[in-house]
């Protein structure tokens, strides 16, 4: 359970999942799909909510409703063929001159599809455009096709953490994205509009009561 992922501030252990089981290969997937990466939509939802379940066991119900209810412009999704691809949370983190990846997430079906590296690349041009100069994650020690992805992306490994509630150890990450490609100041997203994370919020809420209700 990670008590302090509502705020902003928190040192957030991105939610690097624990590896499951032997890792699935799919090598024989054809070459790379072209995602769209965008917002999250409450359509996207359910499947977001069953990826999270299924890929991290400590992530909490109310934090990932924090995020799609009042955090939206943090939270892009790739979409192909009309599904959900994959996703990732965002932070900006301006003191440290970084974009702070929370959570990247790709469903099982879509893997080996170059649908994360995408992700990461995108991240790489909202930290361009919010001015923030590096990227920075952690990642758990014993995933390895994770650590692969983020060694071949040019992410250096420069420290590590400790998330007892979260699996045990994790790796810190950080890449410095080219100089040239940096706005000159920081300009992070506006928030969405109140009426809207109402909206969401009342989604949301009767989505979990109905989801309790089907799984008591
Ligand atoms: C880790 C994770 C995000 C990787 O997502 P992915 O979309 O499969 O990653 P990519 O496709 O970009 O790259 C993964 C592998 O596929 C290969 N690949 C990429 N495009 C490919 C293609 N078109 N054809 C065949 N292989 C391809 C990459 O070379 C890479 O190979 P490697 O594992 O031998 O290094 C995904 O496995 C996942 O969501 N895991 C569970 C949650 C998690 O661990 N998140 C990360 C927390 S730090």
């Amino acid at each position: 359970m990670l008590a302090h992922a509502r705020h902003d501030t928190a040192p957030s252990p991105a939610l690097s999942a624990v590896p499951k089981s032997a890792p699935e290969r799919a090598r024989s997937v054809p070459a790379a799909d072209v995602a769209s990466i965008g917002l999250s939509q409450p359509s996207d939802w359910v499947e977001m909510l069953e990826l999270v379940d299924r890929c991290f066991p400590y992530a909490t119900e109310d934090m990932m409703g924090w995020w799609l209810c009042y955090q939206r412009p943090l939270l892009h999704v790739a979409r192909l063929d009309g599904r959900v691809a994959g996703f990732v949370h965002v932070q900006a983190r301006p003191e440290s001159d970084t974009l702070w990846i929370n959570i990247l997430a790709v469903t099982e079906e879509f893997r080996h599809r170059g649908i994360a590296r995408q992700l990461l690349a995108h991240c790489e041009r909202l930290a361009a455009e919010w001015g923030l100069g590096r990227l920075g994650l952690q990642c758990h020690e014993a995933n390895a096709s994770a650590l692969r992805l983020y060694a071949l992306q040019g992410h250096a490994q420069v420290g590590e953490d400790f998330h007892a509630d979260a699996g045990g150890r994790y790796i810190v990450h950080d890449k410095a994205l080219p100089a040239s490609a940096i706005a000159a100041a920081v300009r992070t997203p506006a928030a969405d509009p109140r009426w809207r994370c109402i909206a969401h919020r009342l989604i949301y809420r009767a989505w979990t009561r109905r989801r309790a209700r089907t799984t008591r």
